[in-house]
């Protein structure tokens, strides 16, 4: 069933087309002054313009009136109204709302619809092994979820991949390190090649402590930080003992990564990484070369991407650095490679820091001029930064590096603090507060996220997050809690939900905000903007709080059918609510 605004962009497209103007002209839009009418259709001044530049006489407001004659009595309109120059204001017919709001209702998804099916890989989180996490990874991970499941619900096939960074000069730094501290391990002696240990000499927290420590003595001692460099070389050779070690390194880290990543809601279903694709790279650079793509510069080779007459400067792709290191081109490159074997995607998606921009355009360029991709089917997401108080980079209080579980915990503890003051929860058992305060610190955490244009800064705020008024995820959570107590006190007094019939402008206003859904999700899909989502979501709890004001659902003076209607309504707002909670990735408690 076609939307409201749908409804009436028909109509008025057409009553414009058989006045002779352009259809488009006629196009009905949500109203900027929604307290005047919900709808608008601005399209009387440009059909003038069409007139008076074929030499006639037009006046605006006198167009507007013939297409408003055109309209009356359409079965979906209640009121035409002409406003200012020649501005159509629009309220759609109570009949439709009710008609609308029994579609909406009836349907599991209400009103979301599904997109042509592809099959999409979005490459997000990014964590690197043993190194620390930056908010960059933080943001990647809420993002990359979202635009995930958002793409899942309207009926595409979509395979996320954490795509870990796991084989950089970090390695040669952890391998060196951990042989200063345990040399009699059998990773190190040369001779040997086989028959490692399954169990790994290392825990999470160890490699936390040695990556650091051993990138600390690099940067003042030359001579340590070519071991490292030549650990790295003989693993990326495929020293075998190394080896071992980096698939401990892998492992472990992605035991801690998925702890944090889970805690957060976030799931990956590939976690692959570069290593991964690292056996994939001699072919592929021989193809490369075979194609007359590459060329050898000063030692390296790589391939020149930069275009004809062009102002920006993009310096070439590098596949291989002088001293025959593979570098962070070549990984991604040859991940292409690896996705069109494995997966074959239509699209792959990079919700990647906006300050590797550079480093996507030139790996893209290259994979298109490999011929292995269209452009259009590569696009880098990238995003602005959380920065702390002062404007840089969010860092802990200690000017460290952020852990993801510090991050969590901060955030439970905020949302503890608010929870207590507001007196929420005081008499439920310690397990279900503790339960709450996460739901609801997560939520802060990810909403505040979301709700932000994806490439715009913004300011880490756990205080601002956390609080249940204004536009927030505890409100949010708030409001789907609200109808969730209001449907079990209807099942306890044995009322049931029943035919919807709109009466009330709060039960309009609902079946309006309901009525926008999908076109949120088209929009919200289109930009890959979060935000868009978030907007409507909101808006769909501010429209349920003011119909839970004004029209009671389970009073004792409400008439039966009318309480059948509402507790309708109030159950496809709450459906409508979780579906669009579930895609921005939070989850609301039965109960606070
Ligand atoms: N590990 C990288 C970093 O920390 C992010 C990886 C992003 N994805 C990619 N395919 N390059 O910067």
């Amino acid at each position: 069933m076609s939307t409201i605004l749908e409804t009436l962009n028909a109509a008025t497209s057409a009553a414009f087309a058989e006045l002779g103007f352009p259809e488009a002209l006629g196009a009905t839009r949500e109203s900027d002054r929604p307290d005047l009418a919900p709808f608008q259709c601005n399209g009387a001044m440009a059909a003038a313009g069409v007139l008076k530049k074929q030499g006639h006489k037009a006046n605006p407001r006198e167009i507007a009136q013939n297409i408003v004659a055109k309209l009356e009595g359409h079965p979906a309109i209640a009121e035409l109204e002409i406003a200012g120059p020649g501005f159509i204001n629009i309220r759609p017919a109570v009949a439709a709302l009710t008609a609308r709001a029994a579609a909406l209702a009836a349907d599991d998804k209400t009103g979301a619809t599904d997109l042509p099916p592809q099959k999409i890989v979005i490459d997000y989180g990014g964590a690197n092994v043993a190194k620390p996490m930056h908010v960059g990874h933080l943001r990647s991970a809420v993002i990359g979820e979202c635009l995930k499941r958002l793409l899942r619900f309207q009926g595409q096939t979509v395979i996320g991949d954490v795509h870990l960074g796991d084989w950089g000069l970090q390695m040669g730094h952890l391998i060196t390190e951990l042989q200063d501290e345990q040399p009699e391990l059998p990773y190190f002696k040369a001779s040997k090649t086989s028959g490692y240990p399954d169990v790994s000499p290392v825990t999470m927290d160890d490699l936390a402590r040695l990556y650091p420590a051993a990138s600390n003595k690099a940067k003042s001692d030359e001579a340590r930080m070519e071991r490292s460099r030549v650990a790295t070389a003989e693993l990326q050779a495929g020293r075998e003992g190394y080896r071992a070690l980096l698939g401990h390194f892998i492992d472990e880290s992605i035991k801690a990564l998925k702890k944090g990543y889970g805690a957060l809601g976030v799931e990956f279903d590939l976690w692959k990484g570069e290593a991964a694709v690292d056996p994939l790279i001699p072919d592929m650079i021989e193809g490369l070369k075979a194609q007359g793509i590459t060329e050898e510069d000063g030692g390296a080779l790589i391939i020149r991407v930069e275009e004809e007459n062009e102002k920006k400067d993009v310096p070439p792709v590098m596949l291989l650095a002088s001293s025959g290191a593979v570098l962070y081109h070549t990984t991604d490159l040859a991940t292409l490679v690896d996705r069109k074997a494995e997966i074959d995607p239509d699209l792959i998606l990079y919700v990647v820091d906006q300050r590797q921009a550079l480093h996507f355009e030139q790996v893209f360029r290259a994979a298109v001029k490999a011929g292995w991709y269209k452009p259009e089917q590569m696009e880098h997401l990238g995003f602005g930064t959380m920065n702390g108080k002062d404007g840089k980079p969010f860092k802990t209080r200690e000017g460290g590096v952020l852990r993801l579980e510090d991050l969590i915990a901060m955030m439970r503890e905020a949302a503890q603090a608010r929870l207590d003051e507001a007196g929420i929860g005081a008499d439920f058992p310690e397990e279900e507060r503790a339960d709450i305060a996460d739901k609801v610190g997560i939520a802060a955490l990810k909403f505040a996220d979301l709700q932000n244009q994806r490439t715009t800064n913004y300011i880490f705020d756990p205080e601002r997050f956390t609080a249940f008024e204004g536009k927030t995820g505890p409100y949010l959570l708030y409001a789907a809690v609200r109808i969730k107590s209001i449907l079990r006190k209807a099942t306890d007094m044995g009322v049931s939900a029943g035919e919807i019939v709109i009466e009330d402008p709060a039960e309009q206003n609902l079946v309006l905000a309901l009525d926008g859904f999908d076109r949120a999700l088209k929009a919200a899909t289109d930009k890959y903007a979060p935000h868009l989502l978030c907007d409507h979501v909101f808006r769909l709890a501010q429209a349920f709080s003011r119909f839970y004001t004004d029209c009671p659902i389970l009073a004792g003076k409400t008439p039966e059918p009318v309480k059948a209607s509402r507790l309708a309504l109030a159950q496809t707002a709450l459906r409508q609510l979780e579906h669009g909670l579930n895609i921005i990735g939070i989850d609301a408690p039965n109960r606070m």
